[in-house]
């Protein structure tokens, strides 16, 4: 008798993103001729710097083809903890610092190292969608802490309290924030601090999008007294240099949390290629000034964004602080945002996410992402406000 093949059971706990999802569908209907604006995917449309790609070449003819440092190589950790202290004021050691392909790994090597079933785990909804996936896929209870339209989508904090029991082990916060491009304030960050540490709680910081900030300073829960025990502080390559595809991310860890997750490396891709790491290297001390263009872009395509939803009659949107998305209020219109995201694609060829894509508390709301040129922008806005009177008529 033939076996049917049994997946095991954690494998329908985890989840996916659908960002990648939306972006196979506009790319099927562009194959059918159908013009597109992506304005679905988070990634920077800028090139990586030449400076960076030239040290990665650099790198491979020099022969850095072959395995290297599961942690990561030295070099590139030294730069790290330098990077750490400019921008944060903290002082740790390369001891401290795991280099992973990508940043997504520390989310999944470090919620695999720490949680299991019957731990509970808080994370913002909406929020990056592999946060509860992987939560769910450890068997640990995901608690959801809602984040807010009317609070500049930053978390409540008495509300934070309120879920946390004596088996909460871990809190997730992110900001600045996909989707919504909120980011937390000083006095946030300090009340969670003061929680995770009278409940003994571990956080998972991600702090992906720390140079994308437009207005005030991003902070760090890590910096404040305390904290570095107990934090994973997740960053990476890959927003900041336009280094998506080169899958580059790092944490800072606690030391007992160092040895667990490097085993996962091993267990997993043995290490992160050395010749990207070398480009991650020449990323941090070579020159920043497209960093700092590629920010002033963003607040641009930010404003234009803001300023073109809030025109459309039924949409209302915040202005964000930071990172590249928009988190409009789609409510007026009286159609689910799943539906819409649906109808903006397929009737306008405009590729956005569906705010239910991050959690069920973004009901009401689409994502955009506004790393695409100033003109697309201005095209998709056209776009969207026919489609939608369209839809009202
Ligand atoms: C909040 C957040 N964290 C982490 C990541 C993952 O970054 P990487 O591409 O370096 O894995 C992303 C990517 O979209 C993100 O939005």
């Amino acid at each position: 008798m033939k076996k049917t093949r049994a997946l095991s059971l954690k494998m329908s706990r985890l989840g996916t993103e659908s960002a990648f999802k939306v972006l196979a569908q506009a790319q099927a209907l562009e194959a059918k001729g159908v013009d597109v604006i992506h304005l679905e995917i988070g990634e920077p449309d800028f090139d990586t710097p030449q400076h960076i790609c030239n040290a990665a070449t650099k790198a491979i003819a020099n022969g850095y083809t072959h395995y290297c440092n599961s942690q990561g190589i030295l070099a590139l950790r030294v730069e790290i903890t330098k990077e750490i202290e400019r921008t944060r004021g903290i002082s740790v050691k390369p001891d401290c610092v795991v280099v992973t392909p990508g940043a997504k790994p520390i989310m999944f090597y470090s919620i695999l190292a720490l949680l299991e079933e019957g731990d509970e785990a808080i994370y913002p909804d909406p929020g990056f969608p592999i946060y509860e996936s992987m939560i769910n896929f450890t068997g640990a209870n995901p608690v959801p802490i809602p984040l807010r339209e009317e609070l500049d989508f930053r978390l409540d904090v008495d509300e934070l309290k309120s879920k946390i029991t004596s088996r909460t082990k871990l809190i997730i916060i992110n900001s600045p924030h996909n989707p919504t491009g909120g980011a937390l304030e000083r006095d946030d960050i300090c009340a969670i601090a003061e929680l995770a540490q009278k409940h003994n709680i571990t956080v998972l910081s991600d702090e992906i999008y720390d140079h994308i900030i437009y207005e005030g300073e991003p902070h760090s829960i890590a910096s404040l007294p305390g904290m570095l025990a107990r934090t994973i502080l997740l960053s990476g390559f890959s927003k900041t240099y336009a280094m998506t595809g080169w899958r580059l991310g790092y944490a800072i860890m606690p030391p007992e949390l160092v040895d667990p997750v490097v085993r996962l490396i091993v267990n997993s891709v043995s290490c992160t290629p050395a010749f990207i790491q070398y480009a991650g290297i020449e990323a941090l001390t070579g020159p920043q000034d497209s960093v700092s263009r590629m920010v002033d872009e963003f607040k641009k395509r930010r404003n234009l964004m803001v300023e073109g939803l809030n025109a459309i009659p039924g949409i209302s949107c915040l202005r964000p602080r930071g990172a590249f998305y928009v988190f409009p209020n789609v409510q007026r219109l009286g159609i689910d945002c799943s539906r819409l995201a649906d109808y903006l694609l397929n009737k306008a060829g405009i590729a956005t996410l569906s705010g239910t894509a991050f959690g069920k508390f973004g009901e009401g709301y689409l994502r955009l992402s506004y790393a695409t040129s100033l003109e697309n922008i201005e095209k998709a806005l056209r776009k969207i406000g026919v489609a939608v009177a369209e839809l009202e008529a």
